[in-house]
């Protein structure tokens, strides 16, 4: 186990939340990028992600805040503060304080999830968080799922990875038999990194199918990446499932890894509940993913690797990809953001 070497302060969109976590008038408390954050949900139901202390006096925000309509309440002295971390009232004056914000992050949610856009320089967001339902392009809803939070999520806390070792298993096809036992080498049919947003298809099977060599596999993976902090996948000639991976840095070490599941549901089922054989398969996917963590958690960044012939290309392909999104070797890399 070691500290990544890679920049723990990566420009992308990263999740710090689920959606069900920060109810209406909920003020939630977390740490990400080094930072004491809160998110929280207006009456209107608009999520907010800013630093969590007040601009005032410094209360923390995430300790008796109050949520009163689209206004965050701070439980010092009253100050009142916009979604966007502007002062709007202060409760004693006449007037409010425009100059003092409290710094804001643009957020989304997706999937059941909540993302913040995080860039040490500022900068907008200039890609998208990848809907693991529509982003495909398969006409699929989120309706035709059941919902993954609370019956097939994994979250696990501060763990000693960074979120490029999760990408690599997107290029890394020796790591198949030996951490998923699968019984035939998968095969890469896709690797697209010319964008912030990259695409990684493959064909695997897990047995049972009579498949003897690759060539006779009839279902696989597509992959794609939302810059280095969030995964989404759809698995097409098994059964029907779409996952989201997504890792975000906590301090300058550790980060948190959080992984989603969602089955596809039985014809006429529109209840929220899996049923049990859906329920198992989840947790196989969940499994599967549980032994990559325990790899990446224990694995020290190799730098340059050892590599065989065979893996060069696609690990370049990767690494060379995911620099556009370290502020150290953004300034001076070829292929950065355009
Ligand atoms: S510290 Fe927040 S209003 Fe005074
Ligand atoms: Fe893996």
């Amino acid at each position: 186990m070691a500290k990544p070497p890679l920049s723990m302060q990566p420009t992308g969109w990263f999740q710090v939340a689920w959606s069900a976590e920060v109810g209406v008038g909920d003020v939630h408390r977390m740490k990400y990028f080094d930072r004491e954050l809160i998110a929280w949900r207006t009456s209107s139901g608009e999520i907010a992600i800013m630093d969590a202390y007040c601009e005032h006096l410094g209360a923390h925000l995430g300790y008796g805040g109050r949520v009163e309509g689209e206004r965050l309440v701070c439980p010092f002295h009253g100050w009142e503060w916009s979604t966007e971390g502007r002062n709007l009232c202060i409760p004693y004056e006449k007037r409010p304080n425009p100059g003092r914000r409290i710094r804001s992050y643009p957020a989304v949610e997706r999937n059941e999830g909540v993302y913040l856009w995080h860039d040490i320089d500022g900068r907008a967001p200039y890609f998208e968080v990848p809907d693991v339902f529509t982003g495909f392009g398969d006409g699929i809803t989120e309706a035709d799922y059941y919902p993954a939070y609370g019956q097939s999520t994994l979250h696990r806390q501060q763990l000693e990875l960074h979120p490029q070792y999760v990408l690599e298993n997107g290029v890394d096809f020796a790591h198949f038999e030996f951490v998923h036992k699968v019984p035939i080498t998968p095969e890469f049919t896709r690797q697209d990194f010319a964008e912030p947003v990259s695409y990684v298809d493959f064909t695997i099977t897990f047995g049972g199918d009579g498949a003897e060599s690759i060539d006779e596999v009839t279902s696989g993976v597509n992959a794609i990446n939302g810059g280095l902090g969030v995964a989404v996948t759809k698995s097409w000639g098994m059964i029907d499932n779409r996952t989201v991976s997504a890792v975000t840095p906590v301090d300058d070490s550790t980060c948190d890894v959080r992984f989603a599941v969602w089955i596809g549901r039985e014809p006429g089922d529109d209840g929220d509940t899996q049923p049990r054989s859906a329920n198992r398969v989840a947790r196989a996917v969940i499994e599967q993913f549980e032994a990559d963590i325990h790899i990446w958690q224990h694995q020290r960044y190799s730098d340059p690797p050892a590599l065989a012939r065979s893996e060069y290309e696609g690990f370049t392909a990767l690494r060379t990809w995911a620099a556009q999104f370290y502020p150290e070797t953004r300034r001076t890399a070829a292929h950065g953001h355009r």
